[in-house]
């Protein structure tokens, strides 16, 4: 053999090694994000032992918060105004309940919270002014001559002392607007409508996006008892009986900040970088939020990424689900970005780290409703409905198909068979109309609403 021959042989090895070296470090990082059945019915278990804690009051990672409301009966009627401030748009919303679980939505107006002209979400903003721009939006869907009944989705930890007051705890899903953490929510929000001439405007009732979804799902099925998000942020909450010794009461679980978990390196990097470290460790690795960060971070580990891009949970379904000829549709969504380009290999793998990263979300997120479902019926002798909201859940392709199957892997046929996931996605806003309704209502007839001395 002449000398080039040789070279062309050694380098061909060495590009062998080269690709292996790769495919090992891929296939590490995949495994990162693997967890199998024994660890998910542990989890399952350690949800449900979290919930008992928090009921003793013990130390527990969730909050266990009252909304100081039973489930509606369906019967509710008349106009309301709901608010929907949760996620990145901001929704408000004028409501016909019908009854019988029907509603109409009479008036929609819906406002981006961060634009290239302003940001109502960071720490350069103060309360006044936040809520300046919620109120002048209410303003325009509603008349003077009028009065209104309003009741108020705010998806943030928040502790009631009654069905219209919270006070929020801790910013969660980024969010850093100052002046809110420990305030009165509705207080800031009356305040606001004051200043924008709107005092007919009552903010009645205030609840979480979890409490909406339940209030919006029981409005027409009797066998819902949790509400959960898998959207922007993640959360879950559900219809405590107290064993039939005080009235049920939702409570919202805050079960993002589920905490007795094994982080993987990326889980790590991205708590680290997050605006409140050491909390919310569960939503940072199942919420839409933060998948698309988690893939980001695995591509600078292997190397493939070299600088900050964002990649959202639509880019990352756009991602999965990408069948064009040369990986097109993913190649658009980095060229926006980077300069850079990848081989078909590193698109094949990229596809799959992100796939891996949202099967991981779908499955935590599963042991999780085992785990507050034990805690209601620890032989799923009954049936449960879950309804949930989100775009994680409608929008990204095989998300609800996934959380089906590891109910079906973790409890097998029989038990599975008890639950049903129903998606329930304006359910931020009817419930709102919801809570203000029962309000409403429980100012003629006191059994409906639940009174902090009876809590
Ligand atoms: C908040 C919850 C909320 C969830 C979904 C979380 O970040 O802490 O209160 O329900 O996001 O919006």
């Amino acid at each position: 053999m002449n000398n080039g021959v040789i070279m062309q042989l050694e380098d061909l090895k060495w590009a062998g090694d080269c690709m292996g070296v790769i495919e090992s470090k891929i296939n590490e990082c995949l495994q990162e994000f693997e967890i199998d059945s024994i660890q998910l019915k542990r989890i399952a278990d350690v949800f449900c032992q979290e919930i008992e804690r928090g009921l003793k009051k013990e130390k527990s990672s969730f909050k266990m918060l009252k909304s100081y409301l039973q489930l509606p009966n369906g019967e509710e009627k008349g106009h309301y105004l709901a608010l929907d401030f949760g996620g990145t748009n901001l929704r408000i919303l004028l409501i016909a309940l019908l009854g019988q679980g029907r509603f109409k939505v009479i008036k929609k107006v819906t406002a981006p919270l961060i634009t290239e002209s302003y940001n109502y979400i960071t720490n350069n903003v103060c309360a006044e002014e936040l809520f300046d721009f919620i109120a002048e939006l209410i303003r325009k869907v509603t008349d003077d001559e009028y009065r209104y009944f309003l009741g108020h989705t705010f998806s943030f930890p928040s502790e009631q002392s009654a069905l219209n007051h919270a006070r929020l705890i801790v910013w969660t899903k980024e969010f850093a607007v100052q002046g809110v953490e420990g305030k009165d929510v509705n207080a800031l929000l009356s305040d606001a409508l004051i200043r924008k001439g709107r005092s007919n405007i009552i903010p009645v009732a205030v609840i979480n996006d979890t409490v909406a979804t339940i209030l919006a799902a029981a409005y027409k099925d009797d066998c819902v008892h949790i509400g959960s998000i898998c959207g922007t942020g993640h959360n879950t909450a559900y219809l405590e009986s107290y064993d039939g010794k005080r009235c049920p009461m939702i409570i919202n679980l805050e079960s993002g900040n589920f905490s007795h978990l094994r982080l993987n390196t990326f889980d790590k990097i991205l708590d680290q970088q997050s605006e409140k470290k050491g909390e919310q460790v569960f939503e940072k690795m199942v919420a839409g939020k933060y998948l698309g960060r988690l893939l980001v971070l695995v591509l600078k580990e292997l190397g493939m990424l070299k600088q900050e891009i964002v990649l959202t949970s639509k880019d990352l379904s756009e991602i999965i689900q990408d069948s064009s000829p040369n990986y097109r549709k993913t190649k658009e969504i980095f060229f926006a970005q980077i300069e850079d380009t990848f081989t078909e290999m590193e698109y094949s793998y990229i596809v799959e780290i992100a796939k891996r990263i949202i099967r991981r979300s779908a499955r935590l997120v599963t042991a999780g409703y085992i785990g507050i479902i034990q805690h209601m019926d620890f032989n799923f002798n009954n049936k449960h409905h879950i309804a949930i909201d989100g775009s994680l859940y409608e929008k990204m392709p095989g998300y609800a198909q996934l959380i089906q199957k590891t109910f079906v892997e973790l409890l097998g046929d029989e038990k599975a068979k008890n639950i049903k996931v129903i998606l329930e996605n304006q359910g931020s806003g009817i419930g709102g109309a919801i809570a203000a309704a029962i309000f409403n209502e429980g100012r003629l007839d006191s059994d409906r609403i639940i009174m902090p001395s009876e809590s």
